[in-house]
């Protein structure tokens, strides 16, 4: 059996005895962010103690040796998703890998009467860089329509899809709802319809097992901090013959072959195409502690364990009678959902003040505002270190959140 208490003594933040508001803390933020283990910290200060140096820009051992960890990282990285080395792009995270990829594919390949599909449920990050690729190039954003529970199959790929389809962008798990979605059958039918499917993998490939090949996706983004990483790290997978045919977004050294006077320039093959300046490297190191540290929890527990207890606090929330869960039926370790007759944010800020760290608002999705029929929820969302006790601690408050809450404004 599965047993978080066996990973929780690994990270800082969770064997410290930190407090929030004189209360043991409850960390239930993890689909914003996750906590590091010892061994990413470790990772993190070889490089700012022992390993300081450039990559690609000396000839001494230090660079040497640096320019080998680079190379480690991103073979890690490819192995983890299933990709080949030379199809990993280091970038700032998510929200980088996905403008990379709408400036670099989607402005010079897209034109009017073209057509991009998305879904209401998506984060900004896969909303805001195709509607800017809508301004610069005159193609169309759509939308897919949701099932009425939220989530986004192949029946309604394959009914939204048009001749003009050329790019199909939707999240594989999405931020607040949770839901899966069948991302190898829509990947056939974005191909048979000869559009590209990109897939933000945000809030997947911290969980589930994702293999790049397998699955037939064109590009997948996701960022190191949400799996144990360091922030400011991300990655953009894509197939070689599509990076290949790509713009870099950022010009500067470390991407060019040559350049000269006439403003003629010549660029490097990707990777480094896309890897301008000084890489962050020492968020690089500490994104393949993190990965060498899934692959000991192993990514198959984690879904499993985190199905598990998605179903037990939906099954202990529900219990309370206080609440409305927006998401009851979704795979993934994300509840969506409200106290009755408290704001969302008054939830969370109640929540607090018994030491429990849990999202409020529209997490950043705020087209699905209307497809719920709420102005914002309260977001749980756990993680392989979550422990039952935590949820028990957020049942408890939340039974008890209506009552202290108006009780504390009014009295
Ligand atoms: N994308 C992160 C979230 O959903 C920040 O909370």
């Amino acid at each position: 059996m599965f047993d978080p208490n066996s990973f929780r003594k690994d990270f800082p933040m969770l064997r410290s005895g930190k407090m929030m508001q004189g209360k043991p803390l409850v960390w239930l933020d993890n689909a914003s962010t996750t906590f590091k283990p010892d061994s990413v910290v470790a990772a993190i200060t070889r490089y700012y103690t022992s390993e300081t140096s450039n990559s690609h820009r000396g000839d001494y051992d230090l660079c040497y040796d640096m320019d080998m960890e680079v190379l480690n990282a991103r073979k890690a990285v490819a192995d983890f998703i299933g990709a080949e080395t030379k199809e990993i792009v280091f970038t700032s995270g998510t929200t980088g890998s996905i403008n990379l990829l709408a400036y670099g594919y989607g402005a010079k390949y897209l034109k009017k009467g073209d057509e991009i599909l998305i879904t209401e449920a998506e984060h900004a990050s896969n909303v805001l860089p195709w509607y800017r690729v809508e301004e610069m190039t005159g193609c169309k954003v759509n939308f897919i329509p949701l099932t009425k529970e939220g989530r986004l199959t192949a029946e309604n790929l394959e009914k939204a899809i048009t001749p003009n389809t050329k790019l199909v962008c939707v999240a594989h798990v999405t931020n607040v709802l949770g839901f899966i979605a069948p991302i190898k059958e829509l990947a056939r039918i974005a191909h048979k319809h000869g559009a590209l499917i990109c897939v933000d993998g945000a809030q997947s490939v911290p969980h589930l097992k994702t293999d790049v090949k397998n699955l037939d996706v064109d590009f997948l983004s996701f960022s190191g901090h949400k799996l144990c990483g360091p922030t400011g790290i991300g990655v953009l997978y894509g197939k070689y013959s599509l990076l290949s045919a790509m713009d870099p977004f950022m010009t500067g050294g470390g991407m060019n072959a040559k350049f000269d006077m006439c403003g003629d320039a010549s660029y490097l093959e990707p990777p480094a195409r896309f890897e301008a300046g000084t890489q962050h490297l020492a968020g690089i190191i500490g994104l393949h502690a993190a990965i060498d540290y899934l692959n000991y929890v192993g990514i198959d527990n984690i879904s499993a364990y985190e199905e598990e207890l998605k179903k037990y606090a939906v099954e202990k929330l529900a219990a309370t009678g206080a609440v409305t869960i927006y998401n009851a039926t979704s795979e993934a370790g994300i509840v969506a959902f409200n106290v009755n007759g408290v704001f969302a944010q008054d939830a969370a800020t109640y929540l607090n003040s018994q030491g429990i760290a849990c999202r409020s608002g529209q997490h950043c999705a705020k087209i699905l505002t209307d497809f719920l029929g709420t102005v914002a929820t309260v977001r749980a969302s756990f993680y392989f270190y979550t422990t039952k006790e935590e949820i028990d601690r957020l049942v408890e408050a939340v039974a008890k959140c209506k009552g202290e809450y108006l009780n504390a404004y009014f009295n």
